[in-house]
């Protein structure tokens, strides 16, 4: 797929671990962190949102960036350890826009300066209300555009296979495509096939800085974590918006279930999104969305949905799910306490050594 050989159709879903040391470099932990999803059978591994300039892109503190070629230094060894195990590394590119929940930040920038909705989220170290952003200028836009791009040329230079573009779950790409929190009134804002053009000039000038063989995905989604219930403006919408990034160039297109699972993650009640993106751009398409239950993953693919799914919870909580599954072995399902007080990997540590303690989940 997308150039590459696979050995399955399992993909781990991109999840923020904030595990980063504080100047932003990926740590061992981290590296051991992924390792274990490719040692467990996983095709592809997903990185957590990583950010991609040193401005205003980054989201949270204890967030690893490629923003730096030191940052890039210190994920050559976890694209190695995903490699020699058999599995695609690809990195998720992130900018946070107006979902910064750094206080001490210079700038907050978004494609117009819109409160956002919700409050800052605690599994993310954060607990005050957002800031408000500054709207982006034309300067920020050429900024943004080439952070992405030396972002995912450090990428490939560390070793990863592709890079996953963040069009997704509220953060500023996707705060331009969506109609509330865009409200410019220059060629990015106003109907879909406007406020789609920044993200698609992101992958299109990725896609165009790198060789044919290096993946630049997307991934897009109706929901947002600070607004679950968001849903794009009807299928001429979403049509439009997977046209536009599949005409920019993008190798695959994902579309998150952010808090919601595949089922409901349609706007056309007859045709699921993924089908939907399937039938439009032809590209391959990952689901993701509470498809842990394996039946219901093999459904979607069979039933031509999605020729791949991404787990995200329940990779965290059994990373070696695809192999547990194959050999009918136990899953640990995954519960809150393993992100609590904060998604960090200590804290799933924590958990773990709690449960051992008290004489249970003692096989991980
Ligand atoms: C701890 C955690 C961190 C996450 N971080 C990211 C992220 O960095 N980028 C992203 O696109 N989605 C992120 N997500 C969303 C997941 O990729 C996924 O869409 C969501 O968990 C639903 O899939 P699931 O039902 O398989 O868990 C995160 C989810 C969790 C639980």
């Amino acid at each position: 797929m997308f150039g590459h050989r696979i050995r399955n159709r399992l993909a781990v879903a991109p999840m923020t671990r904030v595990s980063a040391s504080g100047d932003g470099f990926a740590t061992d932990r981290m590296k051991d962190y992924y390792r274990e999803y490719a040692r467990g059978g996983f095709a592809i591994v997903i990185t957590e949102g990583v950010y991609t300039d040193e401005d205003a892109s980054q989201g949270y503190d204890r967030q690893p960036g490629i923003a730096n070629r030191r940052q890039a230094n210190s994920w050559a060894p976890i694209a190695t350890a995903i490699s020699d195990h058999g599995s695609l590394a690809i990195m998720q590119l992130m900018h946070a826009g107006a979902l910064s929940q750094r206080q001490e930040a210079a700038r907050i920038i978004a494609p117009s300066a819109v409160p956002p909705l919700g409050e800052m989220m605690p599994a993310y170290g954060g607990s005050d209300p957002y800031r408000l952003p500054s709207a982006m200028t034309k300067t920020d836009l050429a900024q943004v555009r080439k952070g992405f791009v030396t972002a995912a040329r450090r990428a490939r230079d560390a070793g990863f296979h592709g890079v996953e573009i963040h069009a997704a779950n509220g953060y500023l790409l996707d705060q331009f495509i969506t109609e509330y929190t865009n409200r410019r009134d220059d060629e990015y804002g106003g109907p879909v096939s406007a406020r789609i053009r920044y993200p698609a000039e992101i992958v299109a000038a990725v896609r165009d800085s790198s060789p044919d063989d290096f993946v630049v995905g997307v991934r897009v989604s109706e929901a947002k974590v600070n607004d679950f219930d968001h849903r794009w403006g009807g299928k001429s919408e979403a049509e439009t918006t997977f046209a536009a990034l599949a005409e920019a160039g993008a190798s695959y297109i994902h579309v998150a279930g952010e808090g919601r699972g595949f089922r409901e993650s349609s706007t056309d009640k007859r045709e699921p999104l993924t089908t939907m993106a399937r039938r439009m751009t032809g590209l391959p398409v990952i689901a993701n969305g509470g498809l842990h239950d394996p039946d219901l993953a093999d459904d979607v693919i069979r039933d031509e949905h999605a020729d791949l799914i991404a787990i995200g919870r329940a990779a965290l909580a059994t990373p070696d799910w695809p192999r547990r599954i194959a050999n009918g072995e136990r899953i640990v399902p995954f519960e809150n306490g393993m992100i609590s007080p904060s998604a960090s990997i200590q804290n799933t540590d924590a958990w773990f050594a709690r449960q051992r303690a008290h004489g249970v989940h003692g096989d991980r």
